[in-house]
């Protein structure tokens, strides 16, 4: 089932995260910064096991971003990931949000929920700041990614 996340899985989503991050197909994220962000996100789980994550990060008054979204290797192609991006973009339109963003490698999976390419330059200045302080800053070769929901 799909719920949101508390801290108890923080330590599950890092792991799961960290080990598409340590293959380059997304950003690692530390202890400290998901359970700064625990409210952000939404797991998949089985019993005990987290087999999916992602979180919805409002940005500003009409955008919110789409990150972390990884579901386990063992799960994956069963719908999870269109799952759990489906309740991101409930949580947005319920907060009133106008339009979500994502940064990412596998442009063709956020094509299949209309997302369309933007040039980061779209991206407001705030983001911006944020990926300086990134590892890969400024060779970064992730697809910034919009939608209107
Ligand atoms: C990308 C990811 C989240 C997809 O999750 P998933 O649970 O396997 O996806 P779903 O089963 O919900 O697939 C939904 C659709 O997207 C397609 N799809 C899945 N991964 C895709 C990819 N990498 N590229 C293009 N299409 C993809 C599926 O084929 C499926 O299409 P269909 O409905 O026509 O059959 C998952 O593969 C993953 O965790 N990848 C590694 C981490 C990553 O790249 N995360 C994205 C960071 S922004």
């Amino acid at each position: 089932m799909i719920r949101k996340a508390n801290v108890g899985d923080v330590k599950k989503i890092q792991k799961l995260v960290n080990y598409y991050a340590k293959r380059d197909r997304m950003l690692p994220r530390s202890l400290n910064e998901l359970y700064e962000n625990i409210r952000d996100f939404f797991v998949y789980v089985e019993g005990k096991s987290v087999y999916g994550a992602c979180a919805l990060h409002v940005d500003w008054e009409d955008l919110a971003e789409i990150k972390s979204l990884a579901v386990a290797k063992s799960k994956c192609s069963s719908g999870i990931g269109s799952r759990l991006l489906e309740e991101c973009i409930k949580e947005a339109r319920s907060l009133k949000i106008k339009k979500v963003f994502a940064l990412t490698y596998v442009p063709g999976f956020f094509e299949k929920f209309k997302f369309s390419v933007v040039d980061k330059k779209e991206l407001p200045h705030k983001i911006w700041s944020e990926c300086i302080k990134c590892v890969y800053f400024p060779g970064c070769k992730e697809i910034a990614m919009m939608r209107e929901i």
